[in-house]
């Protein structure tokens, strides 16, 4: 079993389908290790999404992960990342496989519902970010 980052994003849980999101995961085979709901200030928005700083998306990226709640989550399977990212779908709903979370719940290509890590590596930064140590042991010691 390994673990990845989940965030279901403002405009998901602003227009209420963060239990339908949340459902499809755990329906996909992922326990839900950790969860919480947080606003993004901006200097955490810009630092989480720092690789994409020289895009022309970047501040409006900024602005949309500010906009509302999120819902970051730790996400447990076996090759939990590369699974994730296929329960997803593409970035852009309008090239996401049919029955994946972006076709079904996501708007556009920026406001697209759900964020999964992309590497192992980036997987245990970004839970970093949003978890301390104490407070992923307190919930599976
Ligand atoms: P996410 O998986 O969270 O990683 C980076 C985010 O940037 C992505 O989802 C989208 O929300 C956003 N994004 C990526 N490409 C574009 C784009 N071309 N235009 C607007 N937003 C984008």
């Amino acid at each position: 079993m390994t673990q990845t980052l989940a965030i279901i994003k403002p405009d998901a849980v602003g227009s209420g389908k963060a239990g339908r999101i949340l459902a499809h995961l755990e329906g996909s085979g992922f326990k839900v290790r950790c969860m919480k709901m947080t606003r993004l200030t901006a200097a955490q928005a810009r630092e989480f999404y720092s690789v994409h700083k020289e895009r022309p998306f970047f501040e409006p990226l900024v602005a949309f992960m500010t906009s509302g709640p999120c819902l970051p989550m730790v996400l447990e399977a076996d090759g939990a990342v590369a699974r994730l990212r296929e329960v997803i779908g593409s970035t852009d709903p309008a090239e996401a496989a049919d029955g994946t979370v972006r076709k079904l719940y996501a708007e556009n290509k920026e406001r697209n519902a759900i964020h999964a890590s992309d590497s192992d590596e980036n997987a245990s930064h970004e839970i970093a970010f949003f978890f301390s140590r104490q407070e992923l042991l307190s919930v599976f010691p």
